[in-house]
């Protein structure tokens, strides 16, 4: 580590042990802390190192500075106050799922799901990579708490970058700065989350506006170790680390050791017209609605849903012997194409200001425009790219899997129990996918462990949130964790099998919907979805509540009886089709379980639960 460079950043001091001193003071005397930073800062020998405080005055700089460079343009004030659109490389606009890694010792613990790496020879490879890495650049520190800070379920992590971006970012996604390394004292445990966009600027290299590395993208992991390591990529999910690497894999790993659980979930609230509320999670694989289903609208009066989170959920049972959850972010990370006012507009009202958009289209006047937006589709404007957009042509303006960043705090239904420490008590966890056929509207478990295999059996038609071109393919995603489960799959279900064994467990009812089913003729979604979804939350809340005239027993669980949903003021659906959306169809049914039979059995062989074996028997039996 080099005396100039903590020169810069704390002040002229000049020899070493007076840099190690000015960084140990600057990180609050935390001597692990202190030796992290050296140690990447030693290997990546950037220019200077700034230690984010988390202020608004920072972030403004932090954005006024990239306006400068040319990284970030400034939206029209008047249109989208305090609102910034940066265009990414378009080698580096999704998540890099063949670049990601679990590094753990033994290759079994991976499991078959992940990609695995040797640690030794991993960290060998980032570490060449790493080296030099940031010159010219300034090192940031950032310190952020995923969960509100102090609470029983909350981590606190330290990522280290060279994106400017993506300092400014952790601010809008999480509990980011002074706070934080504060509650860190001088010997809290944090979890390691390192970062480099990997485009030193050596002898005089001009920056680009997205600086990245496409060829050597990196994601790595390193859950024995609270670990995540990330080279050659600036978009969200490959270095936003708190996110999918920290929340996701890191904490899935830690839950398992620990005995809680780190799930792909949103968290709602939803309120009946008498005043009684329920808390549900819900798990969809990527670009399934899910954002959209953490602050719908209800379309029966009287009903509120509010908004906990839209995409991660840590749990771990209270005292009382329920499940609580908190999301441990602090922002949201959406795609934007197909947010619009009638799909979500919650959503729309949370992204009026104080956004950093990446790769939506600019209209003439500076403001943001997207597929799915708005009908008609502005004139002159500019696409994703930075060329103008021809609206003749077949190319989308925004690339498919652009994304909007925004503070939590925007959302106007955001839950008054958002920051508890303990967190929100869960009635209820639904899971679904995009499935065409087969799977009804709703069907409720008979029981934990058959929730489990629900979970398990996931399936979903393949979306753009992931780099890919086999869109429209059905890819089972147990749990829609399968590139966010930091260990072996097969030991995590047998987590959640443990977990409901707990003594004194209350345990929450699982559902699984499907919003996407299709007329088998004509092709066209039969249930309208968004705001009406609401409609299956009142059944859930009904069936929670300890109704149970409201169901049939059918061989793959409880579904509703017809006249159970609210179909009042439901228009442009008939009963025919109704029936159809509840439709257990014992032949599809029978190919349905033997096929997540012969991936569950071909993926998981030995590690795949007994229990889980037991259910999949007893449902073919049951036909
Ligand atoms: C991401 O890619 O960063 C992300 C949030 O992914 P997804 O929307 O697929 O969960
Ligand atoms: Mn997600
Ligand atoms: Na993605």
């Amino acid at each position: 580590i080099t005396p100039s460079l903590v020169g810069r950043a704390l002040g002229s001091v000049r020899s070493a042990s007076a840099v190690s001193g000015a960084i140990q003071s600057a990180l609050g005397h935390h001597k692990a802390l202190a030796e992290y930073v050296e140690h990447y800062a030693g290997l990546c020998n950037p220019d200077a190192l700034h230690v984010c405080d988390g202020s608004e005055g920072e972030y403004t700089t932090f954005m006024e500075t990239m306006v400068e460079d040319g990284s970030m343009f400034k939206l029209n004030e008047a249109k989208r106050p305090n609102s910034y659109l940066a265009r990414s490389d378009p080698r580096d606009v999704a998540r890099s799922e063949e670049s990601t890694f679990i590094s753990c010792v033994n290759e079994e613990d991976a499991g078959p799901t992940n990609n695995w790496r040797d640690p030794v020879e991993m960290k060998a490879t980032m570490a060449n990579l790493y080296k030099d890495c940031m010159v010219g650049r300034t090192m940031f520190v950032v310190p952020f708490s995923m969960g509100p800070i102090g609470g029983p379920i909350s981590h606190i992590g330290v990522q280290l970058t060279d994106s400017m971006h993506v300092a400014a970012s952790m601010r809008l996604m999480t509990r980011m700065g002074k706070a934080p390394l504060e509650a860190l004292g001088t010997d809290g445990e944090f979890v390691k989350c390192m970062h480099s966009v990997g485009y030193p600027l050596a002898d005089g290299k001009a920056d680009v506006a997205w600086p990245c590395d496409p060829d050597n993208k990196y994601i790595t992991h390193y859950p024995e170790e609270n670990l995540a390591e990330s080279y050659g990529s600036g978009y969200g999910g490959n270095s936003l680390l708190g996110k999918k690497a920290f929340a996701l894999r890191l904490a899935s790993a830690m839950g398992k050791r620990e005995g809680w659980l780190a799930e792909h979930m949103l968290i709602l609230g939803v309120t009946n017209p008498e005043g009684k509320k329920k808390y549900v999670a819900a798990a969809f694989p990527s670009a399934c609605g899910k954002t959209n289903f953490a602050m719908l609208e209800p379309t029966m009066p009287g009903w509120k849903v509010e908004c906990v989170g839209d995409d991660i959920a840590w749990m771990k049972f209270g005292p009382d012997g329920k499940l609580y959850a908190i999301n441990p972010e602090n922002g949201f990370f959406g795609v934007a194409p197909g947010t619009s006012m009638g799909t979500n507009p919650n959503a729309m009202r949370s992204l009026d200001r104080d956004c950093i958009y990446t790769n939506v289209a600019m209209t003439a006047d500076g403001d943001v425009w997207w597929e799915g937006m708005t009908e008609e589709t502005p004139e002159g404007m500019t696409n994703w790219l930075g060329e103008p957009h021809n609206p003749a042509s077949n190319t989308p303006a925004a690339h498919p899997n652009s994304r909007f960043t925004v503070p939590i705090a925007n959302c106007p239904v955001l839950d008054p129990n958002f920051e508890a420490l303990e967190g929100v008590p869960i009635d209820a966890i639904m899971f679904g996918g995009r499935r065409p056929t087969t799977i009804p509207l709703v069907h409720e478990a008979f029981s934990w462990n058959h929730g489990v295999l629900m979970g398990a059996s996931v399936a979903s038609e393949k979306t753009a949130a992931a780099t890919g071109d086999d869109i429209g393919e059905i890819r089972h995603d147990p749990f829609a964790m399968l590139p966010f489960c930091g260990y072996n799959m097969g030991d995590y279900f047998q987590h959640w099998i443990d977990m409901g064994k707990t003594e004194g467990a209350k345990l929450p009812s699982m559902y699984l919907v499907n919003w996407f089913r299709q007329d088998p003729e004509t092709g066209k979604f039969i249930w309208p979805g968004f705001g009406e979804n609401s409609r299956v939350l009142k059944w859930i809340f009904e069936r929670t509540d300890g109704v149970t005239d409201n169901a049939a027993k059918t061989p793959i669980g409880y579904v509703p009886t017809p006249d159970a949903l609210d179909t009042d003021g439901l228009a442009g659906i008939t009963n025919d089709e109704l029936t159809e959306l509840l439709r257990v169809d014992p032949d599809a049914w029978q190919r349905e379980i033997n096929q997540s039979d012969e991936y569950l059995t071909s993926t998981f062989g030995p590690k795949l639960p007994a229990e889980l074996k037991n259910e999949i028997e007893s449902l073919k039996k049951s036909f």
